[in-house]
């Protein structure tokens, strides 16, 4: 699986134009609309921000914001992004939880080669899911994503849905000191344990903000972990509020109850019944206060709990006539910068990734067969949590040693302490798939193999 520059460019030439808008596509939440597509000029560029007061941060952005500008397709319609690169260094666009041709993926030498500073790149694909997904590079990621290039994706349902409102909240600790100056995004030490941990804890950019929610509707809140190491312990003391969707997909509606863990790059969508006028709530990590959720007065008639969100069109795994795998998840301490390489912490199966070495997807880990039915048994060997993610696919986790498991779809499993889970899945994308460990530190010290189905 290699191609040339000019392959690439050359893939350009015939797409035309694309019709872009300024801002991106015209939106409106729960009105179905004629347009097929969903364009938007998505522009990366360097752009400082004020995190703590009175200082700068140079922050890196996707179209002028950090996290990046939120996108918006709709079940069954195209997003079409010209991403246009102007940092000074390559990068790509991975859409997680997406499920995309392997050319759209965003993975640098296995979809496409790294996008240039100066070049742009078309993204255009078929969004089949309905729910909350996000964007970021697939390169340099410790530094990429650790400066602010993440971004949320919603995919609106094709039908509305029984929600009149709804707020994004993305979630990031930046890795800044008290000036707001950038600290290292890897620590090796760190990297070897739970990841290297940001201090600045914030909602859409802001620390601490105070989020106002219509008093007596119930709104959609859509809850994405957008950082490279923090498990957020949500908790929402006081508040009646019920899970609704687990990183894009649907869930029979349950009660929240006293904690979820939402690990990097998972998604939570909560349905929240907003108490009378002048309210506050918490919205915590474990004790610490996130954000305050405060009710304002709204003219509307009081809303109900809505109904489940409908399935999305995941093909369902026979666990009867599927094949077993297993991956372990393993620390292993090679420390080899005394060679220049990278220091390997982590592997699959015995197998570090490595990734200054563009040919290690030319080695899978596994090889499924195109719409094989599969069960991953997935052993993490550690005491450090590890979200782990597969591109191209939902899967559904079945059960866990540790905790019970309601079956759901999703794209990133949190494997706890020690944990046994498994998953299954239909291999019904062929492609070379990523398969990893979210805490980028991990990821970027081996915690990562490619996955093939043909
Ligand atoms: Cu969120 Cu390999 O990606
Ligand atoms: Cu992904
Ligand atoms: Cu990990």
């Amino acid at each position: 699986m290699s191609f040339t520059r000019r392959q690439i460019l050359g893939g350009l030439v015939g797409l035309g134009v694309v019709g872009l808008g300024a801002g991106g596509a015209r939106y409106w939440l729960g009105r179905s609309l004629d347009a097929k597509t969903h364009d938007y000029e998505l522009i990366a560029a360097p752009l400082d921000l004020e995190l703590v007061a009175g200082h700068t941060t140079p922050a890196w952005a996707y179209g002028g914001q950090a996290p990046g500008v939120e996108l918006r397709s709709r079940q069954g319609d195209w997003l079409r992004v010209r991403f246009i690169n102007k940092l000074d260094e390559p990068t790509t666009i991975h859409w997680h939880g997406i499920r995309v041709p392997l050319e759209m993926d965003g993975v640098p030498y296995v979809s496409q080669l790294p996008v240039l500073p100066g070049e742009y790149f078309d993204y255009r694909f078929k969004t089949d899911d309905a729910g909350s997904f996000w964007y970021h590079p697939h390169l340099s990621s410790a530094h990429q994503l650790g400066r602010g290039l993440v971004g949320p994706l919603i995919v609106e349902e094709r039908e509305p849905t029984g929600f009149r409102h709804e707020k994004v909240l993305s979630l990031k600790t930046w890795h800044v000191d008290q000036e707001g100056a950038f600290t290292a995004f890897s620590v090796p030490r760190e990297a070897a344990r739970e990841g290297t941990r940001g201090r600045l804890t914030t909602i859409n950019g802001k620390p601490l903000p105070t989020v106002e929610l219509p008093a007596g509707q119930v709104v959609r809140l859509r809850i994405l972990n957008l950082d490279n190491t923090v498990t957020y312990r949500l908790n929402l003391p006081g508040a009646e509020a019920r899970i609704y969707s687990l990183d894009g997909h649907p869930v029979e509606p349950r009660n929240l109850g006293k904690e979820y863990w939402l690990g990097p790059g998972m998604r939570i969508e909560l349905a929240i019944k907003v108490p009378a006028e002048g309210t506050e709530l918490p919205l915590r990590n474990g004790p610490l206060r996130l954000a305050t959720l405060k009710s304002v007065a709204s003219s509307e008639a009081p809303g109900d709990w809505p109904a489940a969100l409908p399935a999305n069109p995941v093909p369902e795994p026979d666990l009867e006539k599927a094949e077993v795998l297993r991956f372990n998840f393993e620390w292993a301490a090679t420390l080899a910068s005394a060679t220049g390489q990278p220091n390997n912490y982590w592997q699959i199966n015995g197998k570090a990734w490595d990734i200054n070495d563009k040919t290690c997807a030319d080695r899978p880990i596994a090889k499924l067969k195109k719409d094989g039915h599969y069960i991953f048994e997935l052993r993490n060997m550690a005491q450090y949590l590890h979200p782990i993610h597969l591109h191209g696919m939902a899967f559904k986790v079945l059960d866990s040693d540790r905790k019970s498991i309601i079956p759901y779809f999703t794209d990133t499993y949190l494997l706890g302490k020690n944990e046994t889970a498994r998953i299954a899945l239909v291999a019904d994308n062929p492609g070379i798939w990523m398969f990893h460990c979210h805490v980028i530190d991990h990821m970027e010290t081996g915690l990562m193999a490619a996955i093939e189905v043909a």
